[in-house]
Formats: C-alpha cells, sequence, structure tokens
C-alpha cells in the first residue's frame, strides 16, 4: 500500500480537500490535531466522518515517541537569548527560550513591544554573548516598530546599527487573514532563507479582538486563535525558534478579588504559550514581570528598566546616579 504522507493521499473528495486546505490545513499533522468541531463546521459533514477523517490522520503521522533520555537530551539542546536585563533572564531560567512560546503580557507601556525590539537585537549576538548569531522575523500587527529604537539599542551593544536592521525582517500585517496566512505558508521559507533565531508577533491578539468583535463572535475567535497557536508551536519546535508574542490585558468584569486583569484569548493563549510572563509598571519607571503556570520554573517576580540603551537591570540607574 502507498504511504499516505499528504493530505490528498486520504483518498478524500477533491471538495474536502480543497475545503480542508483553503482553511489552513494544509497537513496531516494538523488535520490529525484538528478539533472535531471545528472540521464538522468547515466541511459541513457528519460528525462521524469527521472523526474518521482525523482518525485516518492521526494514523499516518509519525507520533513523536521519545524515552525520557531522550526528552532530557532535547532539553540540552534547547537554546537561549538574553533579553538585556539578568534579573528577567533569570526568572525566564536563563533567557527566553527555542523551541518555546513565551507569552509576554501587559497593559499598555508596560514593555512588551520593547523586550521584542531588544530581543530581535540580541538574538544576533555571537553565542557567548547569549544571542545565537541569528536573524529575527518580526510580524507586526500593530504599527509600532521602530527602527530608530533597534539602531539604538544596537549601538549600544556596540553592534553596527545597519547590519542588525538588515537582519530583522518585518511583516507588517493588517488583519487576522493576513496574520494566519503569513504563518501558515510563508513564514517556514522565510526562516530558512534568513536563517532565523526568533519569530516576534507583536501582537498576537490585537488583530482578532478588532475583527472578531461580542459575545457571539467568541468561539469562532478561540478557534482561530488556537490554530494559530498551534501553528507557531509546531514551527518553534520543528527549527529550534524562539517564538514570542504579546498580548494585552483586559480588566476582568466578573471579580472584586484576585487579578484586576485578564489576557486577551484567556486560557486558549495561556494553554497554548509556554511560559506567560505578566509585565507591570511600578514606581520611577520600573517594570515588574512575573511568571506564572511554567511547568519548571517557580513563580516569582523580576524588576526591569527601560533606558535609552534598552531593557536593563535596575541598578544601571542606580549607578548612573552615584
Ligand atoms: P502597548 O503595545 O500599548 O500595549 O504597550 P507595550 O507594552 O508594547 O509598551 P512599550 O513596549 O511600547 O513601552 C513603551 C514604554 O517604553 C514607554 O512608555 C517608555 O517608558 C519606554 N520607552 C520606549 N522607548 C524608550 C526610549 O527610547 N527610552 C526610554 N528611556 N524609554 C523608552
Ligand atoms: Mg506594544
Amino acid at each position: 500500500m502507498k504511504k499516505i504522507k499528504t493530505i490528498e493521499d486520504l483518498g478524500l473528495d477533491y471538495e474536502i480537500v480543497e475545503k480542508l486546505k483553503s482553511n489552513g490545513y494544509n497537513t496531516l499533522e494538523s488535520i490529525a490535531t484538528a478539533r472535531v468541531e471545528d472540521l464538522k463546521e468547515i466541511l459541513g459533514i457528519p460528525e462521524q466522518i469527521v472523526r474518521e477523517i482525523i482518525y485516518l490522520a492521526m494514523k499516518n503521522v509519525d507520533v513523536h515517541i521519545i524515552t525520557g533520555l531522550e526528552a532530557l537530551e532535547k532539553r540540552k539542546s534547547i537554546k537561549r537569548i538574553t533579553t538585556g536585563s539578568k534579573s528577567l533572564d533569570e526568572l525566564l531560567g536563563g533567557g527566553i527560550q527555542t523551541k518555546t512560546i513565551t507569552e509576554f503580557a501587559g497593559e499598555f507601556g508596560s514593555g512588551k513591544t520593547q523586550i521584542c525590539h531588544q530581543l530581535s537585537v540580541n538574538v544576533q549576538l555571537p553565542e557567548d554573548k547569549g544571542g545565537l548569531n541569528k536573524s529575527a522575523i518580526y510580524i507586526d500587527t500593530e504599527n509600532t516598530f521602530r527602527p530608530e529604537r533597534i539602531m539604538q539599542m544596537a549601538k549600544a551593544l556596540n553592534l553596527d546599527d545597519k547590519k542588525v536592521l538588515e537582519n530583522i525582517i518585518v511583516a507588517r500585517v493588517f488583519s487576522v487573514d493576513q496574520q494566519i496566512f503569513l504563518v501558515e505558508n510563508k513564514l517556514e521559507e522565510l526562516i530558512q532563507q534568513k536563517d532565523a533565531g526568533l519569530i516576534v508577533v507583536d501582537s498576537l491578539t490585537s488583530l482578532f479582538r478588532a475583527e472578531y468583535i461580542g459575545r457571539g463572535m467568541l468561539a469562532a475567535r478561540q478557534q482561530k486563535l488556537n490554530k494559530h497557536i498551534h501553528d507557531l508551536s509546531r514551527i518553534a519546535d520543528m527549527y529550534d525558534i524562539a517564538v514570542v508574542v504579546t498580548n494585552q490585558v483586559m480588566a476582568r468584569p466578573d471579580t472584586f478579588f484576585g487579578e484586576p486583569t485578564i489576557p486577551i484569548g484567556g486560557h486558549i493563549v495561556g494553554h497554548g504559550c509556554n511560559y506567560r510572563v505578566f509585565l507591570r509598571k511600578a514606581k520611577g519607571g520600573k517594570r515588574i514581570a512575573r511568571i506564572i503556570d511554567a511547568p519548571d520554573l517557580e513563580e516569582r517576580e523580576a524588576t526591569f528598566v527601560i533606558v535609552s540603551d534598552g531593557i536593563r537591570d535596575e541598578d544601571v540607574i542606580k549607578k548612573r546616579r552615584k
């Protein structure tokens, strides 16, 4: 029997294959990990058949079975990018990790975009300086990428500012569809062409939030967001690349106690991202980062500052005052 490797090999009707593809289900893996409800809605066919299609895809996807020892080896192969602040790096267990999605969530002005800029510079540093000696791909949904700011940060590290800019590929996207299309169809090629070590999505959720308004749209929005994060996660793992996404928070309408704000996209984003870091503004221009729900890191806080050189530890301010 011919080995099933692509969607076409599954022996489905042409129409069904087309519908799957036009909705971003381009690989066996994407079908094997799809939700029954999503495919049922897209294909408009009975649930039983949807289950059979998913099962068939599952049977033909190489399952990732590894031993504990191999898992340990894989963990060891994870590389890290420094944030520019030792304290923030420590909070993250040594910096931003490859093969991983790290989410920075926080209110406006809390420093999410500044961290994305700094990481796009730092990924280009040699490995012994906390980088990967690779380039960055910056998906900008809010038009807040600033080349001037990159140059400032690059100069502070004695790097050639023009070269640093050349090694950041900026994709400005204007709609959810464009954002999804880019990740599904263009990103992998770009990663290989440009030898990227970092993907930034700033912001992951702003377009979703703007386009899917109201309760009635919530389910559709969450489904799309779920798949989008899943795609990013697969790419992070496959290309040994760090993925950093930002997320705004909104006031919680339903509680008087506990966290006053929650990140957009709720648990879909929370579960899809491996590390969720909350940022908040504190006195004297300081920023406080808190990591929550990390599988291997304790829940604690770190303080950092944003200065003209970029992201730094708070002692740079104290030193200057002396
Ligand atoms: P939203 O995208 O609006 O949700 O906010 P954000 O979390 O992305 O905030 P962002 O990273 O844009 O932080 C903006 C803040 O960074 C400003 O309010 C300044 O405090 C600081 N900042 C930005 N650029 C500079 C700079 O060149 N020098 C200094 N000292 N601070 C800067
Ligand atoms: Mg921002």
